[in-house]
């Protein structure tokens, strides 16, 4: 894992934005792997300027977003379907037809999430993917004590999950209890991955996640045995490890 240190949520939305734009600008094809969450939005403002700027086009960009909460559309405001239209793709020249999303409306949600898993499969897997990081070290909505051998599946959000969701939500009893994710072995075979965090709020668990076992309880600890991993964290989150003594940054 490489891991790189900058100094706030600018620098961070600004690097990663730019790795993006690299590997979208030098494809021929290309499918790339998107997150939600507050993480994101300065990423995703980063590339709407650039496209704005220098016409980056996405025309033969194919995206999959790592999780949907179940029982919410893509109409629904608080849908992952809903935030990256606003927040991305609305923005830029990405044919509709290139968006996958799951589908927490399907009537089938395991037929859902083994269709989801083939899409995947079928378009060549994800090239490279943007990972947020949960508080309790989740990844997608893979909650602690998900098994590493996981595929698309459908999960139960822990209740710290759904208390720091919330406050999309007008009240704590609205935020779904259950959602479709990515699963962790399918997050692991993604060639490449970025891992964002901001704030101290992540700084516990990205010191968790770097200096910590591999161990499911953590699910982001799996990412060591990645082969091509970067963590981009600001100042703030890499606070816990940074305090640590001996602590190497390997990238800066
Ligand atoms: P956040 O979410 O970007 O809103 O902190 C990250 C996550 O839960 O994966």
């Amino acid at each position: 894992m490489k891991v790189i240190e900058v100094p706030d949520y600018t620098e961070l939305s600004k690097r990663a934005a730019e790795i993006i734009n690299d590997r979208v600008q030098s494809a021929r094809a290309f499918n790339l792997g998107l997150a939600t969450g507050a993480t994101m939005l300065g990423v995703y403002r980063h590339l709407i300027k650039d496209f704005l700027e220098n016409g980056t086009s996405y025309r033969h960009v194919y995206t999959f977003n790592l999780d949907e909460y179940v029982g919410l559309g893509r109409e629904h405001p608080n849908s992952y379907h809903y935030y990256m239209n606003k927040n991305l793709f609305h923005h830029l020249d990405i044919p509709e037809d290139h968006i996958y999303i799951p589908d927490g409306t399907a009537e089938n949600l395991e037929e859902e999430c083994l269709e989801y898993e083939s899409n995947i499969q079928r378009m060549g897997g994800i090239d490279l993917q943007l990972l947020g990081i949960g508080r309790n070290g989740h990844i997608g909505f893979n909650e602690p004590g998900t098994s590493f051998q996981s595929r698309t599946h459908v999960v139960e959000l822990d209740k710290s999950t759904r208390m720091a969701n919330a406050r999309y939500f007008k009240d704590l009893s609205d935020v779904p209890t259950h959602a479709i994710t990515m699963g962790i072995a399918t997050i692991m075979e993604c060639k490449q991955i970025v891992l964002l965090a901001s704030g101290v709020e992540k700084a516990e668990v990205l010191d968790s996640l770097i200096h910590g076992e591999i161990d499911e309880s953590i699910p982001a600890s799996v990412l060591k045995r990645h082969a091509d991993v970067t963590i981009i964290a600001d100042s703030e989150a890499l606070k816990v490890t940074k305090e640590r003594e001996g602590f190497i940054l390997y990238d800066q």
